[in-house]
């Protein structure tokens, strides 16, 4: 709102008496994505639906094939939708945009021939968002929220793969986008590791609240990273449920609730067929 268009002394305006209802930050409304190959058309989703609140956790779980990526690359904006619409913010996407980045799984993201540093800072100053100096302090400031601060000079082929998905972290969090998407971003890394990125992934969540679009084949990660997770069944991907999981923290793993939670994503996701093909859980 445009503040300087509100006197004091005059009328309130109508939005401050009546407040306009709060909307979700992402809707994909009946998307269906194919593809099309020389052969044949391929369904990747089919008539997908969901809304993303602003600082939300929100999963995409489902089985290998079931159209998460292709779902994530649409609403980057590299896929159309054949049917259906997504908007972002009250706008429509239709193509690639600084507002939305993605981290994915692999670790060669990152152009070997710059520096951390350099790497964190390229996209904001090929987008022309900010000028150099804003580029390198906001690069400062979020390798410095990863732990990454003392390698900042470092080129990518010094760090281990873990050390990548942080830079790649950093330089998605440095644009300061209206959604992170991450395709399996920790799918590649050794347990012990993959644990730690997600408690960090978590912990820079409780400090910087950005809004977070996660997809994941792993229902013990989807509990410990969501707050909601939207589950899909085989392919091509249909919206078989909502479960929320914000009780859910770093510290459930292995209780009663979050094991019967699993098993229960685990029964949606495999052995309901017959189920209705949409719902909502108010888990
Ligand atoms: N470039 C492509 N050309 C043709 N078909 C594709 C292409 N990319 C994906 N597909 C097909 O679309 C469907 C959904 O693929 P997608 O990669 O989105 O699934 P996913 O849920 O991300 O799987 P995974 O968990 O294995 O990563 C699959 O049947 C896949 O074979
Ligand atoms: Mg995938």
């Amino acid at each position: 709102m445009d503040k300087t268009a509100w006197h004091p002394a005059g009328p309130a305006p109508a939005a401050r008496l009546n407040p306009a209802p709060q909307h979700a930050l992402l809707y994909v409304d009946d998307v269906t994505l194919e593809y099309a190959t020389p052969k044949r058309t391929v369904q990747a989703t089919r008539k997908v639906s969901f809304e993303v609140d602003a600082s939300d956790r929100f999963v995409l779980l489902g089985p290998s094939g079931c159209g998460k990526s292709t779902l994530l690359k649409a609403i980057a904006g590299f896929v159309r939708p054949t049917e259906g619409q997504i908007r972002l913010d009250g706008a429509a996407i239709r193509a690639p945009g600084p507002d939305r980045i993605v981290v994915f799984q692999e670790f060669d993201q990152l152009p070997p021939w710059k520096t951390v540093r350099q790497n964190v800072a390229f996209p904001l100053l090929a987008s022309r968002s900010v000028g150099k100096h804003e580029a390198y302090d906001r690069a400062d400031h979020y390798l410095e929220k990863v732990g990454l601060a003392d390698f900042a000079r470092a080129y990518p082929h010094m760090l281990s793969g873990g050390m990548k998905q942080r830079v790649a972290i950093a330089r998605a969090l440095a644009m300061q986008p209206k959604v992170l998407l991450m395709d399996e971003p920790f799918a590649a890394l050794d347990a012990l590791t993959r644990r730690k990125m997600q408690e960090e992934l978590l912990a820079l969540w409780e400090e910087v609240h950005f809004t977070l679009l996660f997809v994941t084949h792993s229902i013990e990660e989807a509990l410990l990273i969501g707050n909601r997770i939207l589950l899909l069944s085989p392919h091509p991907g249909r919206v078989r449920a909502e479960i929320s999981a914000h009780r859910f923290g770093l510290h459930s793993q292995g209780g009663a609730d979050f094991q019967a939670t699993a098993a229960r994503i685990h029964r949606l996701l495999f052995e309901h067929d017959h189920e209705p093909a949409q719902r909502r859980e108010a888990a």
